[in-house]
């Protein structure tokens, strides 16, 4: 076809028409308004067309500033352990959890956030409030590792008590929250004492942040922020967590097997955002959700009810499915976990706690 030939001549008619010049002002205008935002005025295509355009009208990006690494620290343990519920991640020793900080600084990563297994449960979980406990060992070893990264501190107690709830359990069988709370105040100003530079209160008792806040300016750390996990859901998706930290439920009689009775109701999408403001409300600096992939929702209509920072926690049974379909040939690892971790971002995710936040900076920089 040359460059000539009239190209109406061989289009539908009505498309025909809409490509034809218009033939008056006031047909223009019309025609105009019948157009201007559809086809085949606009194509969405050219914006697609080669990787240059595409890389200059991108939205969303990942870089390694965004990206948190959970880390599980076992005491008492001779040699790092794999974790079978999630191929690539271990439980590190005292020792080993200062190479694992000091690579993942190394590499990029500007946050990592310490779990431990502990040895030393009970009813109420007291070592987390022992200067010399595992919680406060780790957030030290992990802080001399690498000075330069900020160290948060998950301040919570399931990993720590003998019946794996997140706190102590009253006459009702429940989990006792105003003894929890004065519990966890004292936790956090040992997590700082330690050095920790970010408290994150994971537990989900009412008053929690306040708790911690007036602990925390009261024993001189007014400068260390709060990470609330602000709208954390009784999720399915904790599972392989709760296999590695030790704190699964349901082996101490007479205790509920599950945490229905603080975290929330996966169903429940107002009352995420309801919770997660009291926690602004009470001092939190920041505020994460979690799990992430299925509660997108949550943290993209956060993000417009709040101006905090915001994190999302992509929890262990995201990592797991992705890893163990990309075992069984399913999906390629390295593209969804990218695509995932953009995800967040889109949705309005300021930072991410992966377990392949290691992985991800790697992959950003090989990009
Ligand atoms: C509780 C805690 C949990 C996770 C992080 N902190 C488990 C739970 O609430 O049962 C889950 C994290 C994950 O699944 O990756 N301190």
């Amino acid at each position: 076809m040359t460059k000539n030939t009239d190209i109406s001549a061989i289009l539908p008619q009505t498309l025909a028409d809409s490509l034809s010049e218009p033939k008056s002002h006031a047909e223009m205008m019309k025609h105009k308004t019948l157009t201007e935002k559809a086809f085949p005025h606009v194509r969405m295509r050219r914006l697609r067309q080669n990787s240059a355009i595409r890389d200059m009208v991108r939205e969303n990006a990942l870089s390694a500033n965004d990206l948190i690494l959970p880390i599980f620290v076992e005491e008492e343990l001779k040699e790092r352990q794999p974790i079978k519920s999630l191929p690539g991640i271990y439980r590190e020793t005292e020792t080993s959890l200062a190479t694992a900080v000091k690579e993942a600084s190394s590499e990029g990563i500007r946050g990592v956030m310490v779990f431990g297994v502990s040895h030393n449960k009970d009813h109420i979980g007291s070592d987390t409030m022992n200067p010399n406990g595992l919680l406060a060992r780790m957030i030290d070893r992990a802080k001399q590792a690498a000075p330069e990264a900020a160290v948060i501190a998950d301040v919570c107690f399931c990993e720590y008590t003998d019946h794996g709830h997140c706190g102590p359990i009253n006459e009702l069988g429940d989990v006792d929250n105003d003894k929890t709370i004065e519990n966890v105040a004292m936790q956090a100003v040992v997590a700082a004492e330690a050095g920790a530079d970010i408290i994150a209160p994971s537990g989900m008792m009412d008053g929690q942040v306040s708790a911690i806040r007036h602990a925390l300016d009261v024993t001189g750390h007014s400068h260390v922020p709060i990470m609330a996990y602000a709208a954390k859901f009784a999720s399915n998706f904790y599972g392989p967590f709760r296999d590695a930290a030790g704190c699964s439920l349901g082996h101490v009689h007479n205790v509920p097997t599950h945490r229905k009775t603080y975290q929330m109701d996966p169903a429940n999408g107002r009352e995420a955002i309801r919770d997660a403001l009291m926690d602004e409300q009470e001092g939190a600096d920041m505020l994460m959700v979690k799990p992430g992939m299925a509660y997108l929702d949550v943290l993209k209509e956060l993000r417009q009810n709040t101006e905090l920072p915001l994190a999302a926690y992509q929890v262990s049974g995201e990592y797991a499915m992705m890893k163990f379909a990309a075992e069984a040939g399913a999906l390629d690892f390295q593209d969804v976990m990218m695509e995932s971790l953009l995800a967040f971002k889109r949705a309005g995710a300021d930072m991410i706690l992966s377990y392949s936040s290691v992985d991800a900076v790697r992959w950003i920089k090989n990009q």
